[in-house]
């Protein structure tokens, strides 16, 4: 493979956003009084809306008319929108900023690879929306991770090859949707968790442009 492009799911990858995702979802469970951990959370990373709401009902073996979730939907996202609107450029995780400027630096192109249907408002609060070629969000896509739908639409918006990609990804889903997209996945947190990427690393500061090509060689040979 060229590296070529870099693609960069959102929450939890460039943002911290992973924390206000299980603040707001944890209130609805306190509401619909089911017990939900940070172990449950995990499942729900990477996941769209609607189908983190039916993990949450799973777990409290609770059913819901298709009216009542898009109501427990909406309500949840609520609340989420609530911190957010209030994010700002400080709330960039480290090494993000520096890694995108350099590979932007060296003609690599960018774009974000996310099911958040959020992602316009973050980006914008957090004033990085210049750092990217491309946006692939919740709002251009149906199919969620593990589904490739999202990787593939952004390598087409950048015009690259999905073997030349690369993705970095916090999530379970999101690292088999790359993976299922045909794309070098590189996990962004626990190697425990992200077991089934082919590199992890703790955060984007511990990466820069020549580390990505030794881990990629070396992943080869
Ligand atoms: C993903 C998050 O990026 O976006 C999930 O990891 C979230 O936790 C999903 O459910 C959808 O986000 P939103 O902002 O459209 O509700
Ligand atoms: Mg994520």
């Amino acid at each position: 493979m060229r590296i070529l492009g870099c693609i960069f799911d959102l929450d939890g990858v460039i943002v911290d956003t992973a924390k206000y995702h299980y603040l707001a979802w944890k209130r609805l469970a306190d509401q619909l009084g089911i017990h939900f951990t940070t172990e449950d959370n995990e499942r729900l990373k990477g996941v769209s809306r609607m189908d983190s709401l039916e993990i949450i009902l799973e777990i409290g073996q609770l059913n819901l008319s298709s009216d009542q979730k898009n109501e427990y939907a909406t309500l949840k996202n609520e609340w989420y929108v609530n911190f957010i609107s209030r994010m700002t450029p400080d709330e960039i995780l480290k090494g993000s900023r520096e890694l995108l400027q350099e590979l932007r630096a060296a003609g690599i192109r960018t774009a974000i690879g996310s099911a958040s249907r959020n992602t316009p408002m973050i980006l914008e609060r957090v004033g990085i929306l210049d750092l990217f070629d491309a946006v692939a969000d919740g709002n251009k896509v149906s199919k969620a991770k593990p589904d490739p739908e999202v990787f593939i639409k952004a390598a087409e918006l950048i015009g690259i090859d999905p073997v030349d990609c690369i993705v970095f990804e916090d999530a379970i889903a999101g690292i088999q949707a790359a993976l299922n997209a045909g794309m070098f996945c590189i996990g962004v947190g626990s190697a425990n968790v992200l077991a089934e990427a082919h590199f992890v690393v703790k955060g984007l500061n511990e990466v820069n442009l020549e580390k990505l090509r030794t881990i990629e060689k070396d992943f080869r040979s």
